[in-house]
């Protein structure tokens, strides 16, 4: 959040001044102020240590546990009380004005959540074994009340920002509904909490919340090593782009096309995310290859070429340590197999050929037809379709033809962005090893 306009100053400003008028001028009769005093520092416990999810901007924090218990047990005030503990987590990150609006958010949905529990018929304080399953319904009321508050507030701030939700979408479009989704499990533990609080007092959200805690860091671990992954996959490509700049960003958008093929053959999610990262690295062998050669702009030697079929090998030979890549070294080794068998580095034909090399086949040779070359220019997408058909059965699995131009013609594609090039480069090698329509070459 940099500086703020009008609109979002007004916004944030309304937003912070209501959650002030209910915690001043509301009704404090009957507010268990020891069940606040515990339900607030655990709320800032919650808030300090929100786990980060891969996309950096989205922390995860079991807060709505804590709010949602301190509704049973405090009533309206007292839970917009325990959301205004926000302000006191120990997170760095957000600036003044972000706490401020989350501390305000945490308490307008917590005092919406009690009042509409009592709406409901909910009844404050500990609840016995004759609240249930009454106590249920109102609970649910709550629940929800405290997920949609939030949802509207955070959707309406990233509206008047304009920013994002973190996820790659745009605040004026989307929200991560999922991460909401997952709010309202963590209310579920607010009643657990409440329910106990008779028999465990203090004790019961830490009973509660350790399992919970536990679950958040090996999730925390999953998502630093997922970063870590990025980060490797990331800078090797980078390197394969510094050295051959005439295809940037190339790698991405075979990714990105194996990813669409992937999708629409209904391939599993762990499957989806390694053939990702296979698109990423498919040419990571020209490392491999003297730069004279990729940069060549004349016709090139038998030699010269023969350089270059070897980068599917070079390419397995530099990351085939890197243990997460796993079925997506296959797809690297054997990117340039052909359906007919005419292919390298092994002549593999068919099914031979595995299925993560027939996939990036198709999505490395549309990118390079739809890519400007110096000996042509970018291919329109429906023309590099009908080259793609042209060669589906004897270059391509047709299966996987079928799959991509289903997708492209239902999502659209995006080509390379020709101004984006680097100056005077961008078509200066005479070569592109991934065009389908460049004349076979075999090394006598
Ligand atoms: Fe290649």
């Amino acid at each position: 959040m940099g500086k703020l306009s009008w609109l979002a100053g007004t916004y944030i400003g309304a937003v912070v001044a209501a959650a002030v008028a209910c915690i001043a001028f509301g009704s404090y009769a009957g507010v268990d102020w020891s069940a606040v005093a515990i339900l607030g520092l655990l709320l800032v416990a919650c808030e300090s240590t929100a786990t980060l999810l891969r996309p950096r901007k989205v922390a995860w924090s079991p807060s709505s546990a804590a709010i949602l218990a301190s509704v049973v047990l405090a009533g309206p005030v007292g839970a917009a009380v325990v959301g205004a503990c926000t302000m006191f987590g120990l997170r760095r990150g957000p600036s003044p004005v972000q706490r401020a609006f989350n501390t305000a958010m945490y308490a307008l949905s917590a005092f919406g959540a009690g009042e509409v529990y009592l709406l409901l018929g909910g009844k404050v304080g500990m609840p016995g074994p004759s609240s249930f399953p009454g106590i249920i319904g109102p609970f649910a009321g709550a629940a929800v009340t405290h997920v949609l508050v939030n949802f509207s507030l955070v959707r309406g701030v990233l509206w008047v920002t304009g920013s994002s939700d973190g996820t790659g979408q745009s605040g004026r479009g989307g929200l991560n509904v999922r991460l909401l989704l997952s709010d309202l499990g963590y209310c579920a533990y607010g009643l657990l909490i409440a329910a106990l609080w008779s028999v465990l007092g203090p004790f019961t959200p830490v009973l509660v919340l350790v399992p919970l805690f536990v679950a958040r860091w090996a999730v925390a671990q999953f998502a630093a090593q997922q970063r870590a992954y990025e980060a490797t996959v990331s800078a090797l490509c980078q390197a394969v782009e510094t050295k051959d700049f005439y295809t940037r960003g190339h790698s991405e958008r075979v990714s990105r096309g194996s990813v669409m093929i992937a999708r629409e053959i209904g391939m599993r999610g762990e499957r989806v995310e390694a053939i990702r990262y296979a698109g990423m690295l498919h040419d990571v062998g020209k490392l491999g290859v003297p730069t004279q050669v990729l940069q060549k702009t004349g016709k090139l030697t038998d030699d010269e070429y023969a350089a270059i079929q070897l980068h599917p090998m070079r390419g397995l030979d530099i990351v085939r340590e890197i243990g997460f890549l796993d079925e997506a070294l296959a797809g690297i080794m054997h990117h340039h197999e052909r359906i007919d068998g005419r292919g390298y580095p092994m002549g593999l034909a068919g099914d031979e050929i595995p299925e993560f090399a027939r996939v990036l086949a198709v999505a490395d040779a549309f990118d390079s037809m739809t890519s400007t070359r110096s000996y042509r220019g970018a291919r329109p997408v429906p023309e590099a379709i009908a080259e793609l058909r042209r060669w589906s059965g004897t270059q391509f699995d047709p299966a996987f033809v079928d799959a991509f131009v289903a997708a492209i013609e239902r999502d659209g594609w995006t080509g390379p962005d020709t101004a984006a090039a680097p100056h005077g480069r961008a078509t200066a090698a005479a070569h592109d090893h991934d065009d389908p329509t460049a004349p076979l070459r075999t090394i006598g």
